[in-house]
């Protein structure tokens, strides 16, 4: 319940096309292009779907490209995995399991504008991170983010699961390639004290401390090779802001001798501080990724007021856009990024974008929406906020391989 009800706060993010946030999203586009170049490059008759084994040949000489601008294209082949191969599924995500009827939602492929996205091929990916490390750092939907990995290297093996005290924390170990996979539950990503740890969830005053990363991930966190953050829909709730021990303002607080500070005030300071901290650890020699925001389709309603996300196919880019708070949450992220890409450049550390926005604003479809539970859990809120596995949200891995051969090829 929680989980759920932690990333349904906040304004709904779909509008109608709207110029303004197109002109802004086009101006954020050139700028990512020139201060995050991320590109693909691919020879450019490989115009088909690349078998695993044709990757390497194909990634030569050729034309750039931005891997995460695109559209979705029908692609009627076999699945990675499904309910029955895959044993990670929380049952929250488990959408086929729970009776969800339409198919045609796995039905499609993500297509870069001027390239195309390779596969997902697990024994790459395990090579590639082989005596490596990954973390994931942030909310459920960065959990949603991992399940679908493990889901996707099942083609490869099982990981054994490393028991650890705090439930907070999870580490499996996949024993062939020494790779260990982490997740830190940090909804906040900064240090956060839930006031009345009894009340309802979604409207319970946090006080958090921002400028002190949480310790669950920060005490642990240096020796690992890549970590991958991500946050959202918990800056929505009541919360105090603290620095320097004193209390700087809130938001939602409702103390009239409290300064009232904006919700993206305290979003901003917790990647700030997310991001310096790692600078600041001297054995910390790792990537860190910012995976960006993850939208929310809830229609006619909010999450509390009866919306649902029943549609059964993507949707055009000019049908849906990043809009109001969520635009705002996106530049917030993404300012926060670049200037930890300069800051963390002198110390020799990489700071990448997954930008999996793009793609995901346009996929109404790929959510739970009634088919998922909260172990017995009387289901009557709908999730437009995290999504089904197998589903779209099996392509932030495919980025996140992409992304991860591109480094590698710059590094021989
Ligand atoms: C998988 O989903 C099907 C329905 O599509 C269901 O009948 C089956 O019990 C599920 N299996 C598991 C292991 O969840
Ligand atoms: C496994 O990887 C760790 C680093 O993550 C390294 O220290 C260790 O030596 C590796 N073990 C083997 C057997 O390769
Ligand atoms: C604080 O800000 C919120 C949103 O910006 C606004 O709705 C609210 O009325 C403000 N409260 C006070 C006391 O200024
Ligand atoms: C679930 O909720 C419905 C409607 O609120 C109710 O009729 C039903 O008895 C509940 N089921 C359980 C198992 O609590």
């Amino acid at each position: 319940m929680v989980h759920f009800i932690e990333l349904s706060l906040g304004k709904g993010i779909m509008i109608p096309h709207n110029r303004t946030v197109k002109v802004l999203l086009q101006a954020l586009t050139v700028i990512f292009l020139v201060v995050i170049p991320l590109y693909l490059v691919l020879n450019n008759s490989s115009t088909q779907l690349l078998s695993p084994k044709d990757n390497v040949m194909s990634i030569k000489l050729g034309k750039k490209c931005d891997i995460y601008r695109g559209k979705w294209v029908p692609y009627p082949n076999d699945l990675y995995y499904t309910n029955e191969t895959c044993p990670e599924i929380f049952d929250q995500q488990n959408c086929m399991k729970f009776g969800r009827p339409d198919t045609e939602f796995l039905k499609w492929r993500w297509k870069p504008e001027e390239c195309e996205l390779p596969i997902f091929d697990a024994v790459r990916f395990l090579e590639l991170l082989k005596g490596k490390s990954l973390a994931f750092v942030g909310d459920s939907l960065g959990r949603n983010h991992m399940q679908s990995l493990m889901c996707l290297l099942t083609r490869v093996g099982y990981p054994k699961d490393v028991y650890y005290p705090d439930p907070r924390f999870k580490r499996w170990f996949y024993e062939d390639y020494n790779f260990t996979l982490a997740s830190f539950w940090s909804p906040h990503l900064v240090k956060a004290i839930d006031t009345d740890p009894n009340g309802p969830t979604y409207n319970r005053l946090m006080n958090l401390y921002l400028d002190e990363a949480d310790p669950i991930w920060a005490s642990q966190i240096e020796t690992f090779d890549y970590v991958i953050f991500s946050a959202g829909r918990w800056f929505f709730g009541p919360q105090m802001f603290y620095k320097n021990g004193q209390i700087v303002g809130c938001h939602k607080c409702l103390k009239n001798n409290i300064k009232n500070v904006s919700t993206f005030y305290g979003y901003r300071e917790a990647f700030r501080t997310s991001f310096r901290t790692l600078v600041g650890l001297k054995n910390f020699k790792g990537m860190v990724i910012l995976r960006t925001l993850s939208p929310q389709h809830f229609e006619n309603g909010e999450w509390n007021s009866g919306g649902k996300c029943v549609r059964t196919r993507p949707v055009s880019n000019l049908e849906m856009k990043l809009a109001r708070d969520d635009l705002e949450l996106y530049m917030t992220q993404v300012e926060e990024l670049r200037a930890a890409e300069k800051h963390g450049r002198k110390r020799g550390l990489k700071f990448r974008m997954l930008d999996t926005t793009e793609a995901m604003i346009v996929r109404p479809d790929g959510h739970p929406n009634h088919y998922g539970h909260w172990p017995r859990e009387n289901v009557t809120i709908a999730d437009c906020v995290h999504w089904c596995l197998p589903g779209p949200v099996d392509t932030w891995n495919e980025f996140l391989l992409q992304m991860l051969k591109m480094e590698h090829e710059d590094s021989i």
